[in-house]
């Protein structure tokens, strides 16, 4: 349902790609008096509905951070059971990804996850690699900082990137979003303003909303509200007010 916020969005100015720091499930549960695992499987829901919504408006990218690399270090049941969760996840939504035109793409150490998961990952990603309304990027045992680190490594060791051929162009050809664009906009929820080791190379020049809402309770309306946010910006990317101005009249 369309609700009233949504007709003051330009949709001639929406973000092409949005990506989000899905924060909260914990503290979500705590205030319910319920466990954990409650808390980020009520946050499945959001990412169903985010993704949804972003499709119908339009949007072409969304990149969300599921698991970090340092979330790795928490107790060894919780980690199991956001795998389990995102096993049943992609097993549950495949046929949904497909038929809404929504083509999975996943960026991290994706070695490191447990063979099963890789597995129904790889084969949800091999599903639905012509879809083309929307590209969901899952960001899973990933870290900005590792993501540079691999970055250099393949460098080193394909040699085939001389030092005076890096640049911001072919160094970005070695990170795992080398078919992705930037992302325009990066919303966290939880209230929490910090990165936390999300896509440190690619934020440059984002423009960062951060809402107290627990990404369990993260619907529709809030993506419209975070995009209305954004749209009210001038991205001036270095630039003085009066050269982004004239830049946008040509
Ligand atoms: C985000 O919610 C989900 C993951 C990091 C996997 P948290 O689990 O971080 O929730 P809080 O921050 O403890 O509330
Ligand atoms: C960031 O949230 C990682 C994900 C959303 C997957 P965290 O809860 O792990 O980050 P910190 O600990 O608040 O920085
Ligand atoms: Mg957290």
């Amino acid at each position: 349902m369309k609700g009233k916020h949504e007709s003051y969005l330009d949709k001639s100015n929406l973000p092409d790609h949005i990506a989000i720091i899905m924060d909260g499930n914990g503290r979500w549960a705590k205030r319910k008096g319920i466990d954990r695992l409650s808390g980020h499987r009520e946050g499945m829901k959001s990412v169903r509905t985010v993704v949804n919504a972003a499709r119908e408006l339009g949007i072409g990218f969304v990149t969300l951070f599921a698991f970090s690399e340092q979330n790795w270090h928490r107790p060894k049941s919780e980690v199991h059971a956001l795998m389990e969760l995102l096993k049943q996840f992609l097993i549950k939504e495949n046929s949904r990804l497909l038929e809404n035109g929504i083509k999975l793409n996943a960026i991290g150490r994706l070695r490191e996850l447990p063979p099963d998961v890789n597995q129904v990952l790889n084969d949800t990603i091999e599903l639905t690699k012509n879809c083309n309304m929307l590209t969901l990027t899952l960001a899973l045992s990933y870290g900005g900082r590792e993501e540079i680190i691999d970055a250099v490594k393949k460098i080193v060791s394909s040699g085939n990137l001389a030092s005076h051929d890096v640049n911001e162009l072919s160094f970005s050809q070695y990170l795992y979003t080398v078919d992705l664009k930037e992302p325009d906009l990066l919303i966290r929820t939880s209230g929490e303003f910090r990165i936390s080791n999300f896509l440190l190379w690619q934020l440059a020049y984002t423009e960062i909303y951060v809402t107290k809402t627990l990404w369990p309770d993260f619907r529709r309306r809030h993506l419209i509200k975070a995009i209305l946010n954004f749209q009210n910006r001038e991205r001036r990317f270095g630039l003085t007010s009066d050269q982004t101005r004239k830049r946008k009249v040509r």
